[in-house]
């Protein structure tokens, strides 16, 4: 760890202890998260820490009057990179440029904090390889589920076990916009307004939709607690753009919810993977949660299953995780820890082909015949009915009614699905819901 230098005088905010001189540390991307981060580094006096770098390009609006006056602020990462900081903090999120930052503050033998999933999620294992040979950390603890410790608990708490699987509610837009039409039973496109209004979504909200940011943050859980490199673009994603309000009524009558959830489990040579929404039962830890909030639950062979819930956004939250990253690291650096445990990761095949029972639920045209027609592909690729669902009070010209599977592989499924949307008075394809008990 560097000496604090005469050109950076004590930090007002954080006081060096008598032995142990501060970690310097340098936040890049003074945006919520980073403002955030500044303000606990700003406000705490642990003497562990020390804020001596910001940069944000055109940071000049950026200044606050809470951040000290020698924390020199800058828009060039080489100041930050050049300088004898031992914590660059990556908080700008997206690959370009944070990956060139991320890579050349490890090559300068400075350890790095990010919350950036999209980075970690493509290139953990290159990044953590290059922590490793260049005697440094990298901790991406906010990278997933925000301010839930879930991350570290892999890294730490939950090591000693043999963890096979992990399940979670990833995604705080989809679940606020899912919890939404079941409380108020809303159309989609009306709970999608909402959360947009309140800031819970942005413009395009795509990529929560339809899972791309649940699937990175999966494959992020799989690295630190399944030891599996999985590329996300390899976890099938299913939107959440196709449930609507008549989903709650039928999952309802099978004492279920509809939750985005997001599952990885390891067995054999084979990571079976999946994001998408599935129904839950309503008693269920998933089916309980609310609005915006996370949780993930992990199986081990040991120690059985865990859970972690909180706020998996949000400055504040959010930052938490950050600084909490930032002392494990300073902790490591006082204590002479430098370099990451290693990690032996493993590289499985992915599929998504998980069996279980589905639940399938049509939009027709009213006709004789229909169920006889369903059936037939049903049984032709050996598919099992287990119940018929029909509620009354439906045009007759756009019924839905809902079919439910007993257990069965998703490769086996999807043949009859392609069959079943193309009959003649199917008017929309057949939506297709796994239900996990
Ligand atoms: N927000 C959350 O709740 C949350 C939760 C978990 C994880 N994260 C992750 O945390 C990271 C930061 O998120 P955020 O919400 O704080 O984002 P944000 O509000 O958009 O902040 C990003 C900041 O970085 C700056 N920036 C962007 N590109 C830059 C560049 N090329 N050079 C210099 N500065 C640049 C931006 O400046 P401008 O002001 O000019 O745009 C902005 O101040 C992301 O990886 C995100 O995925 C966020």
């Amino acid at each position: 760890m560097s000496q604090t230098s005469p050109q950076h005088a004590p930090n007002a905010a954080i006081v060096s202890t008598e032995h142990t001189p501060a970690c310097r540390v340098a936040l890049v991307g003074f945006g919520t998260v980073g403002r955030a981060v500044a303000k606990i580094l700003c406000d705490r006096a642990d003497g562990l820490l020390r804020l001596t770098h910001i940069c944000n390009r055109n940071f000049e609006r950026k200044k606050q009057p809470w951040v000290p006056a020698d924390v020199v602020w800058t828009d060039d990462f080489h100041t930050i990179l050049n300088s004898d900081v031992d914590i660059v903090i990556e908080l700008i999120g997206g690959l370009t440029p944070a990956e060139d930052l991320v890579r050349g503050a490890l090559q300068a033998g400075k350890s790095v904090v990010t919350a950036n999933k999209q980075l970690i999620a493509r290139h953990g294992p290159d990044l953590l390889s290059l922590a490793a040979a260049n005697d440094c950390r990298l901790e991406f603890g906010a990278s997933v589920a925000g301010g839930v410790p879930v991350l570290p608990a892999l890294r730490t708490g939950l090591n000693g076990d043999r963890l096979h699987a992990i399940a979670g509610i990833l995604n705080g837009t989809c679940n606020y916009i899912l919890s939404r039409i079941e409380t108020a039973r809303i159309p989609f496109s009306e709970a999608l307004e909402e959360a947009q209004a309140l800031g819970y979504a942005e413009a395009d909200a795509s990529e929560d939709l339809d899972g791309g940011d649940a699937r990175a943050k999966l494959a992020i859980l799989a690295l630190a607690g399944l030891q599996a490199r999985v590329s996300p673009t390899d976890i099938r994603a299913r939107s959440i753009r196709t449930v609507d309000a008549v989903d709650f009524d039928y999952a309802a009558e099978l004492g279920c919810t509809i939750r985005q959830i997001s599952r990885a489990e390891l067995k054999d040579s084979t990571l079976y993977a999946d994001v998408g929404p599935s129904l839950v039962p309503e008693a269920s830890p998933f089916g309980r949660v609310q609005r915006n909030l996370n949780l993930v639950l992990t199986s081990g062979e040991y120690g059985g299953d865990m859970a972690f819930l909180g706020a998996g956004a949000g400055g504040d939250p959010t930052a938490v995780a950050v600084v909490s990253d930032l002392l494990f690291v300073a902790e490591g650096l006082s204590a002479g820890r430098r370099a990451p445990r290693s990690l032996r990761l493993t590289s499985p095949n992915v599929s998504c082909d998980f069996e279980t029972p589905w639940y399938l639920r049509l939009v027709v045209k009213d006709q004789p015949g229909i169920i006889a027609g369903l059936a037939t592909i049903l049984s032709a690729h050996r598919l099992n009915i287990d119940a018929v669902l029909q509620k009354p009070g439906f045009e007759k010209s756009a019924l839905p009614f809902v079919i439910t599977l007993e257990p069965c592989r998703d490769t086996q499924l999807q043949p009859a699905l392609h069959e079943m949307s193309a009959l003649p008075f199917a008017l929309r394809p057949c939506l297709s819901l796994p239900i996990l008990r």
